[in-house]
């Protein structure tokens, strides 16, 4: 106590000097503190020697706590067990060369903060994307501030730092902002703060830290649909059902449901799509930070087959153009288009152009139809070459489409010989027939005027020798000329040149026979009467069927009986 009377004593005298003699004194004044100056926890201990070289007329420190004396001594020592002063400004002074000079010991007395804290200002729960938040780190009752320095940390990462500039040192409780616009890839990230002392050399080391709890961020953001999975426009051929798939992130998970029309609605992620499939599709990833929609059309691949320009029928002999038109919007290597005529192929083409694939291409085969093509069935294929994808590739098939095929009569020349022969009396029926499409008309020209409309034609003598079949269609005319020979009938005049010369004939041989009949009985008769009496004589030497004349007399007799009854 009495120490620090005497202390307080010189200290004002000394103030008072100083005060005359200017701040030189302290240059000039031949002590050395060791340390120059103290860094001290506050309740620490603390000790700092004051020393001279110089002879002098005492010394002695000055201090509201642990003042020296003054003193013959040449080193004083400042000492302090348990330091609680926050504004203790401890001095040595020295009595030498008739004056007094002080020297001041600066003390910095820290205390470390009673409790550093991190929160968010004015929020609870998830944030969202892009939106503005501010973290706030309280430290509680430290000192000197103006040695506290705030570290903001993200993770590991040193984001921002704050410092004070208060000269106060006694402790105060300080609060360090910071403000966020977190992104989604700072859900969960880890925030903290740490106060740290910086207390220069003399300080402890390293220098006292205190950190908060980690805070953990959660960010919402609304739910993002993957475009590259699922394209604008969905590409469907007809019985290739096509799945797509509609993904989203986001956070909370988005939960993804198909709008299919007003009233049905998929909650799935996939949806298989048909050709019965409305064209306008919604895909809505719906969470609580917001709901996005993505809309897909369907596009039916399709192919139609057309004949072009032309309409009606087609002729023989003529070439015309089917077309196949078809859009396709995927993006395709090559497309087959191949034209068939009922079951078969009939020709094929191979488009690899497809750059541009949204457009509505064409292409035009060329037909020469022939009359049996009438009512033939054509129709379009086109296949898609995409390299990689569905197998077997994809492809469209059109309707048929059915030509008619029109033609010029022909007349059936084999029934229709160019001259008939027509015999007075007998009258004949010659047919026309002809075929071509449409269906011909069929007459005949028998003079100038006269036309008759029939197949037939019924031709008598009195029919002209120039008959003309006129066959007509939408087609042509198609004519036959025939030329009637008028024949006179000589059979009934042969029949009965034969008749008579066979009866003329048949008389004379009747005549010549019995004539000679006649004459051989005669002959024979006197014959045999003249040799009857020579018979017995000549015995075996008369021959030949005469050596038994009686009975053949007989026999003789007996036949011209039977020829003459
Ligand atoms: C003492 O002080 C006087 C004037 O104040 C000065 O001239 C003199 O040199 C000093 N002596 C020493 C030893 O410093
Ligand atoms: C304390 O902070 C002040 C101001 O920033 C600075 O001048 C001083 O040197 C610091 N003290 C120590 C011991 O580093
Ligand atoms: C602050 O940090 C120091 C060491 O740096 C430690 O001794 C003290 O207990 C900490 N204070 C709190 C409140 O954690
Ligand atoms: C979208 O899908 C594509 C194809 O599967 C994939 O490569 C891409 O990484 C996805 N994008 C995102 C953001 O998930
Ligand atoms: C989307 O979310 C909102 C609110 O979160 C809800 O009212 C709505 O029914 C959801 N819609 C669908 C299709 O899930
Ligand atoms: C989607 O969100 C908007 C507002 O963001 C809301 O008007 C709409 O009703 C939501 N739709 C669904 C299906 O939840
Ligand atoms: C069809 O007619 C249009 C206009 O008359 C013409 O430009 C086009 O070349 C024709 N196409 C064919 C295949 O003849
Ligand atoms: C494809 O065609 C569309 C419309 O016909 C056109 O707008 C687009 O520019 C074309 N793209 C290319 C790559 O040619
Ligand atoms: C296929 O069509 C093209 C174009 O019309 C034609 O030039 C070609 O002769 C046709 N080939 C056959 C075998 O018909
Ligand atoms: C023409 O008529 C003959 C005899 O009736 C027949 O055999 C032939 O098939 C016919 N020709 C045609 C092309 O109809
Ligand atoms: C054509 O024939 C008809 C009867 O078949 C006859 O009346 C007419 O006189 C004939 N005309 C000519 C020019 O021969
Ligand atoms: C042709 O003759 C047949 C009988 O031979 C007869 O029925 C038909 O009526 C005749 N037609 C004409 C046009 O005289």
């Amino acid at each position: 106590m009495l120490q620090h009377f005497f202390g307080l004593f010189y200290l004002l005298a000394v103030s008072q000097l100083l005060s005359f003699t200017g701040s030189h004194a302290d240059d000039e004044c031949p002590v050395q503190l060791n340390p120059q100056s103290v860094v001290v926890k506050y309740g620490g201990s603390v000790s700092v020697d004051c020393s001279t070289s110089v002879p002098h007329k005492g010394m002695g420190w000055v201090s509201s706590e642990g003042g020296v004396p003054l003193t013959r001594d040449s080193l004083i020592t400042w000492r302090v067990p348990e330091l609680r002063e926050w504004d203790i400004e401890p001095a040595c002074f020295i009595n030498y060369n008739k004056t007094q000079c002080t020297v001041y010991l600066p003390v910095t007395i820290y205390k470390t903060p009673d409790s550093v804290s991190i929160s968010t200002v004015n929020h609870n729960g998830p944030m969202m994307e892009g939106n503005q938040y501010e973290l706030q780190c309280d430290v509680l009752n430290v000192a000197p501030v103006q040695n506290l320095t705030v570290n903001w940390y993200k993770g590991q990462t040193l984001v921002d730092q704050t410092i004070f500039t208060d000269t106060i040192k006694t402790p105060v409780s300080k609060t360090s902002k910071l403000l966020i616009r977190p992104d989604r890839a700072d859900d969960g990230a880890q925030y903290w703060c740490e106060a740290k002392l910086e207390l220069g050399e003399e300080g402890p080391r390293p220098p006292p830290t205190n950190t908060s709890d980690p805070l953990s961020i959660t960010v919402y953001f609304k739910p993002i649909i993957n475009e590259t999975k699922l394209p604008s426009i969905v590409s469907v051929f007809r019985g290739y059902p096509v799945v797509i798939v509609c993904e989203a992130e986001g956070n909370p998970k988005p939960t993804i449901s198909w709008n299919v029309n007003s009233n049905n609605i998929v909650y799935s992620k996939t949806l298989t799509i048909t050709d019965s499939t409305p064209e306008d599709l919604h895909c809505i990833a719906n969470s609580s930070a917001g709901n996005t929609t993505r809309s897909v059309k369907v596009s039916i691949q399709d192919i139609s087959i057309s004949t072009g320009n032309h309409t009606g029928p087609m002729r023989v002999g003529e070439e015309y153009e089917l077309q196949c038109d078809w859009t396709l919007h995927t993006v395709a290597k090559s497309v087959v288009v191949r034209l068939y005529r009922g079951e078969h192929v009939v020709n094929t083409t191979i488009i690899t152009d497809s750059s541009n694939s949204s457009d509505r291409k064409s292409y035009q085969f060329k037909i020469h139809p022939k009359k049996t093509d009438d009512g033939a069935q054509y129709w379009c294929e086109a296949q898609l070459e995409l390299g990689e994808g569905p197998q077997p590739p994809p492809k469209v098939t059109s309707e048929s489409l059915s030509i008619i095929v029109h033609f010029k009569p022909i007349i059936n020349e084999t029934k229709l010989p160019s001259i008939v022969s027509v015999f007075r009396g007998y009258p004949l029926v010659i047919v026309c027939e002809a075929e071509g499409n449409p269906e011909p008309t069929i007459s005949w020209s028998v003079n100038s005027t006269d036309i008759v409309y029939s197949e037939t034609l019924n031709i008598t003598e009195s029919t002209p020798e120039d008959l003309l079949c006129i066959a007509s269609n939408s087609v042509g005319i198609t004519t036959r000329h025939v030329k009637v020979v008028l024949k006179e009938d000589y059979l009934p005049l042969i029949a009965g040149l034969v008749a008579i010369t066979v009866a003329f004939i048949s008389v004379i041989f009747i005549f010549i026979f019995i004539y000679s009949i006649y004459y051989k009985t005669a002959k024979m008769g006197r014959y045999n009467l003249k040799d009857a009496k020579l018979s017995p004589q000549n015995g075996d030497i008369a021959q030949n069927g005469k050596d038994n004349s009686i009975p053949m007399k007989k026999l003789t007799f007996a036949s011209r009986n039977k020829l003459f009854s």
